[in-house]
């Protein structure tokens, strides 16, 4: 079964990954956090290819290449916005890593870089999301052994602990 590594930094950085997963809103069209640092670092050529997707649903991913990212690929993923806990947000989080490592294992992606879907503007509690991350994201390994590795990327401290908490 594929490994869960966790690094602490910037994870447009990551030049050892074949995918860097984005934090994206369901318009796909940019934002803030994570994926303002992606679509910057990538250029304009990836915002021009995510125009032709008619955006994603919560808890669903899309893949496309990644302009002059060091990847071969960004993977889309649309994360919950928390509102309490009583909306699905655990399953639509869940379903984020698993849409994600299932793109990535058919476009034969066998190293996935991931940020900590939600955690941020979409202010998902940090604990149960590493937890929920992690869980997911094993079941998924597990189910597509071409996925090699599940490279967590946490920007602060306080990230990488409860990430390592999860694990
Ligand atoms: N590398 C790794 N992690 C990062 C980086 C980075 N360069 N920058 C931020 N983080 P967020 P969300 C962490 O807000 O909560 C956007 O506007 C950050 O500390 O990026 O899913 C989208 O367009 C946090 O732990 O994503 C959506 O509208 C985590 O990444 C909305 O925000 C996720 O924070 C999505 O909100």
């Amino acid at each position: 079964m594929g490994r869960i590594t966790l690094h602490q930094g910037d994870i447009t950085k990551d030049a050892e990954a074949d995918a860097i997963v984005n934090a994206a809103n369901s318009s796909l069209l940019g934002g803030g956090g994570v994926d303002g640092a992606i679509h910057r670092a990538a250029g304009p050529e990836l915002v021009a290819e995510c125009r032709n997707l008619g955006g994603c649903k919560t808890g669903d991913a899309k893949l496309t290449g990644a302009g002059n990212l060091p990847v071969r690929h960004v993977i889309h993923a649309v994360g919950p916005v928390w509102r309490g806990g009583e909306n699905r947000e655990p399953d639509l989080l869940a379903s984020c890593y698993r849409r994600a490592i299932e793109l990535a294992a058919e476009a034969g992606d066998t190293r996935v870089a991931f940020p900590a879907i939600s955690t941020g503007v979409y202010s998902y509690p940090l604990d149960d999301a590493a937890r929920v991350a992690i869980d997911a994201t094993r079941e998924a390994l597990e189910a597509h052994p071409g996925v090699e590795e599940a490279r967590f990327w946490l920007f602060d401290d306080r990230a990488m602990r409860a990430f390592e908490a999860a694990l």
